[in-house]
């Protein structure tokens, strides 16, 4: 970073945390930038592969780009196998607490222990390589040991968040054509239970290649067994099958290692599809300098598994680095606002890794909350999932991390697989923004011709060179990567955000371009709503529209027009918003739904979202000259 002064509310890092920090602002962007592949090839050289590449990077099949070419590894070896060979193997790797207060802890030994009962499971159900398996769990240990368990014997897992519901999870069991489903009986939220293999039972129903449903048990209540389908996991565990000699599939570095279903901006979710061997090597490094893994750190970050987040930095991440990693199973206000607070004093946590909508929703409750628990042990805060606002960076900052854990605001998606704009902890800090690049990497911010931005010009973000952990493709839909990500501009990978870079070159993300909505971090294709609401027998069209919420960041508001034979009420509105939440998952449920005479279309028919989204915030809707009526 260069010695000039910098612009604006700037944060810097103190002695203490630059002294410790692994990366040195001075050296790595400077190193990194001369010779991204030498960077990443050392990177690599820290990990075990069972053969080295020929190449880094090979990039004769543009946007089909290969990293650590014929690299023969396996990420799960790499997260477990490497540590029980080392004094690491009695170190815990895991630590979880439920909902209900249970508390469960893992050494790498047991969790290394654990997944291979696990996978010897899975291939006594006859799971080979290159076999889909869904998980559908809430944050158990479970889910974790199951996703290492397919990684190890070369299965792709599809992890399907425990939010979503029957019309989602049959949509990614079909297109992944999974042949197990591992799903909990059920989930604890909110001191209620989710009721995860009832939801399953019924997207089943309407699923045709899942040959075996394997149950985990977590909440023992009643549920329905298929016999002939359904296998409790805790009797097949215990049978010798599941104790016979290690398995391992030594794999490709191309090898798919998951799919990770995701909104854009038509259709149906895709699968996004990463690898073993690049994906490792980017989110190993990228969680070794943002967040500074020592030895000795207790590291949490409460994310969802189900999530990129949970994949790169609950699971994949920490375990690489051989970190101790918390997990928590519930609502962070369960049973009172204290829970979180709670914890990270009970157990020591140094790094806390979050979500805006997270940080506003405990803001809401006032200091007294966290001020009650001694939050000392916390050196570094984490936030992801959409800009964070700076009154809430600042109240993170100030009020939990008491003005001395720098906050790494870290930009990253499910297509990129690891952090690409994020402050390294010598970074100083401006709250809202995630800084910069991270070493090695070339983005920039363009106009509607593709041509670099002005300072400051609002524009699209984009990626101009490859990455490791890049996504690979579109699970069985090529043509749709290259057009989604690679086609508005040539040789860019569009991001589908929208971004500005200020004098310092530090960047500040907007928010999204196109038809995808945040809500509370997640994200949304208006058109997965508007299916669910269309599938309802009183609907005849639906739109979707995304409106800033305080806690939320956005809340879905739909306007939808009915069959005639319908008549517009609060019964029916509620019924609509019900089923949104049965379609797609409670977190899809709009928060309001207008019954309309019409919507606004263009001339071809297309929904003009954004003038539906301009007349609810009392905005001049701009250009309506394509409007039809
Ligand atoms: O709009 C950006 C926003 O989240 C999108 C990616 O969403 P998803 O694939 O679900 O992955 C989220 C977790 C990595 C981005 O296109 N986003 C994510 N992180 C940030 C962000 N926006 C601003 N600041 C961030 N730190």
């Amino acid at each position: 970073m260069s010695g000039k002064k910098l612009t604006g509310e700037v944060y810097y890092p103190d002695k203490e945390i630059l002294d410790r920090a692994y990366a040195k602002c001075e050296s790595i962007y400077k190193s990194a930038e001369e010779d991204p592949l030498a960077f990443w090839e050392n990177e690599a050289n820290n990990l075990h592969w069972f053969k080295k590449w020929d190449k880094v990077l090979d990039d004769s099949k543009k946007p089909f780009y290969k990293w650590f070419v014929n690299g023969k590894t396996n990420i799960a070896y790499n997260c477990l196998d490497v540590h029980i060979q080392t004094p690491r193997r009695n170190k815990l790797a895991l630590i979880w607490e439920g909902e209900d207060g249970e508390f469960r802890s893992y050494s790498y030994f047991k969790l290394h222990r654990e997944t291979c009962r696990f996978a010897n499971v899975l291939k006594s159900l006859g799971v080979k390589k290159g076999d889909r398996v869904t998980l559908y769990m809430g944050r158990i240990p479970e889910l974790m040991i199951g996703m290492l368990a397919c990684a190890r014997i070369g299965a792709i897992h599809s992890v399907v968040y425990g939010g979503f519901s029957v019309e989602s999870l049959h949509e990614r069991l079909e297109d992944s054509k999974s042949k197990v489903l591992i799903v909990a009986d059920g989930a604890k939220q909110r001191g209620k239970i989710v009721e995860l293999k009832k939801i399953a039972d019924e997207a089943l129903q309407r699923a045709a290649t899942v040959e075996s449903v394997l149950v985990v048990k977590r909440t023992g209540h009643q549920i329905n067994m298929e016999s002939g389908r359904d296998m409790w996991y805790h009797e097949l565990v215990n049978l010798p099958i599941a104790n016979s000699s290690e398995c391992l599939e030594i794999v490709d570095a191309e090898e798919p290692l998951y799919l990770l279903y995701t909104s854009g901006t038509t259709g149906k979710p895709k699968a996004i599809v990463h690898t073993h061997g690049g994906y490792m090597v980017g989110v190993y490094s990228t969680l070794k300098y943002v967040f500074d893994i020592h030895e000795e750190d207790r590291y949490w970050c409460a994310a969802d598994p189900g999530w990129v987040t949970g994949h790169s930095y609950i699971v994949y991440g920490p375990l690489l680095n051989g970190a101790t990693s918390f997990m928590y199973e519930g609502a962070p206000t369960y049973p009172y606002p204290h829970r979180w607070w709670q914890m990270i004093e009970k157990y020591g946590i140094n790094i806390l890794y979050t979500a805006p909508t997270a940080i506003r929703g405990l803001m809401r409750y006032g200091d007294a909350w966290p001020n009650r628990y001694n939050l000392s042990s916390l050196r570094l805060l984490g936030s992801v999932g959409e800009p964070i606002n700076p009154e809430a960076w600042r109240w993170y900052y100030r009020v939990i991390g008491k003005e001395k854990t720098p906050i790494m605001d870290t930009w990253w998606q499910t297509e990129t697989g690891m952090f690409m704009i994020t402050p390294l902890p010598c970074t100083p800090l401006k709250p809202g923004s995630g800084t910069k690049p991270f070493p090695g990497l070339k983005m920039d911010i363009v106009d509607e011709k593709g041509m670099p931005a002005e300072d400051n010009e609002e524009g699209y973000l984009v990626i101009k060179s490859p990455w490791p952990a890049m996504l690979r493709t579109i699970w069985n839909d090529p043509e749709r990567y290259i057009q989604q990500y690679w086609s508005r501009f040539p040789r860019m990978y569009l991001t589908g955000d929208s971004a500005r870079r200020d004098e310092d070159g530090y960047y500040w993300v907007i928010g999204r371009v196109d038809d995808v909505i945040k809500v509370s971090g997640y994200r949304l294709g208006t058109a997965e709503i508007e299916s669910a609401l269309v599938s309802h027998p009183a609907v005849a069209e639906a739109a979707a529209i995304g409106l800033p919420h305080s806690v939320k960041g956005h809340a879905i508001h739909c306007y939808v027009l009915l069959k005639t034979g319908y008549e517009k009420s609060d019964k029916l509105i509620e019924e609509l918003r019900q089923h949104v939440g049965h379609e797609v998952g409670p977190i899809a449920k709009p928060e309001g739904i207008e019954i309309v005479d019409s919507l606004p279309k263009t001339r071809s028919g297309k929904i003009m979202r954004r003038v539906l989204k301009a007349k609810a915030l009392g905005q001049d809707p701009g250009n309506i000259s394509t409007l039809e009526d």
